[in-house]
């Protein structure tokens, strides 16, 4: 096979690096080294049809849930920059674009795989600020108030801002400056709002209208209109100051000092040693394997990384292959997989830095054996019902991007509710999250996404509140660049994440595909297994009931957007669920 430009020039910026060598070594194909796709049939009434087309690149591809600020990435990558500098500008444009999820009043997580075989990950999740108690959400008759969600008092310190620049210092090679000029011009000279972001504020109305953003979203009783060119100049001064001085503007200037302020107004509790003090922190991927396919994932403090590595390590456990496809059979096995690794998920992770996390043991393939032989294929096993309901959210963001070197970046965000706290803060532009709904904040009971943990994520100053965020890059059985791949949607980004990379591994979907499938979800608790409405088969469902299984139908379940390798190039697909508004920018 022909070696191509895009390989060729990849194992010269290896060679001038004089990086590890890469996995496999000598010229590769673009081909990637996986079976034939083969076509998948959905149950009948099933919202998506099978067999549609992805969009292409042969050189490179960015998929976010905004076409504006993909692309941004792509105006980077055409400049000359690589898929840091790329996820970097989409970072910061979607803060502007997307103001649902999109931020710098956030934090998320990054994972970088470069062509030379470097790969890392980086941590910017929000922490709780020095002033936070475990007990804070709670009125004076010990009863939870709505604290952690709404409001000044809801925020950790944000870590969007620190971790974009550092993932820049170290991977990319443009200035901040350069990364973010596509955003600082949207957010001065204005972009014109979609129907999707008229749609998603509306929605927001009762929620951001309570406090300062109601002037800026809104406009005579409505949010500004589709077609309405949207300048936001505090934002755009905002993200001018960091591009000139660095994250030190956010951290330890002008922005920060502003922020502070706005929280003392409010009644919020984050001061300015908080942000003097917030740091991201670059962490060891992990590294899992799944039928010859290897994965980079994130460790904590987000769960994602060993829940989608544990769960997927018990489907290998259960035998050389899986059932087919939409049976029962298969279902019941993943959705077990699933309750097993929650119920660790829940009950011994937590900040790294606080308490013990045995990573090592929850991804190794022995303890999966283990956990793998507890499942009885004929008989679902309980955990015990709690009566808990999760909400339906779509309000994180992932993007996933691969450059003209082979580079790829997986980066998930979020102020995680929709428009985080609620809190906009008018001196800056920007709405702060509420992040500190992610800690067990009354430990045995149901958060928000309805997900009981225990002591291990209970709040603690200075602490990283668990995520389930989970960006991953997967390797082909050739160590070849294959698919990088998150989503949005609470605890169920780890379901969601890791049935898009079970259907093209184990069910050899097309990408278009594997991302229009029904999904489910288990996390143990509430014990029940979720599915898309309309997503199982008559047999299918019937068969789940006579396993044990109890079913709810739930709306969309998540939101994913990824990018995988295909012959001669790079497929891009965004959201089905979303409706068509995400949007790819290739080349
Ligand atoms: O970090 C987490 O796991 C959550 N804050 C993500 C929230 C989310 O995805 C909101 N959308 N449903």
């Amino acid at each position: 096979m022909k070696p191509s430009r895009v390989l060729a020039v990849a194992l010269l910026v290896a060679t001038a690096c004089r990086a590890p060598a890469p996995a496999s070594s000598g010229l590769r194909s673009t081909e990637p080294a996986v079976p034939p796709r083969r076509a998948v049939t959905f149950p009948e009434g099933w919202r998506f049809k099978a067999g549609e087309k992805a969009a292409f690149g042969e050189h490179f591809m960015i998929a976010s849930n905004q076409v504006l600020a993909s692309d941004a990435g792509n105006e980077i990558i055409r400049a000359g920059g690589n898929a840091v500098d790329a996820a970097v500008a989409v970072g910061f444009a979607l803060a502007v674009t997307y103001p649902v999820a999109g931020n710098i009043g956030g934090g998320g997580f990054m994972v970088i795989r470069m062509a030379d075989g470097r790969a890392a990950t980086i941590d910017y999740r929000e922490v709780a600020p020095l002033a936070a108690s475990r007990n804070m959400y709670f009125d004076a008759n010990g009863n939870p108030t709505m604290e952690s969600i709404i409001g000044y008092r809801a925020s950790g310190v944000p870590g969007a801002v620190a971790g974009m620049a550092e993932a820049l210092s170290k991977y990319g090679s443009m200035t901040l400056a350069q990364a973010m000029a596509p955003a600082i011009r949207m957010a001065r000279d204005g972009f014109v709002v979609d129907s999707q972001l008229y749609g998603s504020l509306r929605s927001s109305q009762g929620y951001v209208g309570r406090f300062d953003g109601k002037d800026v979203f809104y406009k005579d009783g409505d949010a500004i209109k589709p077609g309405t060119l949207f300048k936001q100049p505090a934002l755009a001064r905002t993200l001018q100051l960091i591009a000139d001085q660095g994250p030190k503007a956010f951290y330890h200037g002008e922005v920060g000092d502003s922020l502070v302020a706005a929280m003392q107004r409010g009644g919020g509790i984050i001061v300015k040693q908080d942000l003097e003090q917030y740091k991201a922190i670059w962490r060891t991927p992990i590294r899992s394997t799944y039928r010859g396919y290897a994965m980079y994932s994130m460790p904590p403090s987000s769960s994602g990384g060993i829940v989608v590595a544990e769960a997927l390590n018990i489907l290998e456990a259960l035998g050389d292959t899986v059932p087919s496809w939409g049976t029962a059979a298969y279902d019941h096995l993943l959705g077990s997989a699933y309750q097993r690794a929650f119920i660790d998920r829940n009950s011994k992770l937590g900040d790294p830095a606080f308490v013990n996390v045995p990573l090592e043991q929850l991804t190794s393939k022995e303890y999966a054996r283990a956990l793998a032989k507890t499942i009885d294929r004929n008989r679902k096993t309980p955990t015990p019902p709690n009566g808990a309901q999760i909400a339906d959210g779509m309000h994180t963001t992932h993007y996933s991007v691969v450059d003209d070197k082979g580079n790829a970046v997986a980066t998930t965000t979020t102020l995680n509710n929709g428009y985080g706290s609620a809190v906009y803060l008018k001196n800056v532009g920007f709405f702060m999250n509420d992040e500190m709904d992610d800690f067990a904040a009354a430990p045995g009971k149901p958060n928000m996404f309805g997900l009981v943990q225990g002591e291990a994520n209970a709040i603690a100053p200075g602490k990283r509140m668990l995520s389930a965020m989970s960006p991953t890059i997967v390797l082909d059985p050739q160590g070849q660049l294959f698919l990088v791949v998150g989503a949005a949607g609470g605890p169920r980004i780890i379901t969601a994440t890791s049935q898009v990379i079970l259907n093209v591994i184990d069910h050899r979907m097309s990408l278009a595909d594997a991302m229009r499938a029904p999904r489910l979800h288990h996390q143990a608790l509430p014990d029940t297994l979720m599915v898309e409405t309309n997503g199982l088969s008559a047999d299918a469902e019937a068969g789940l009931k006579r396993i044990g299984h109890g079913i709810k139908y739930i709306g969309g379940l998540a939101n994913v957007n990824a990018v995988m390798r295909v012959k001669g190039g790079w497929e891009g697909v965004t959201e089905p669920r979303m409706g068509g508004t995400g949007g790819t920018s290739a080349h």
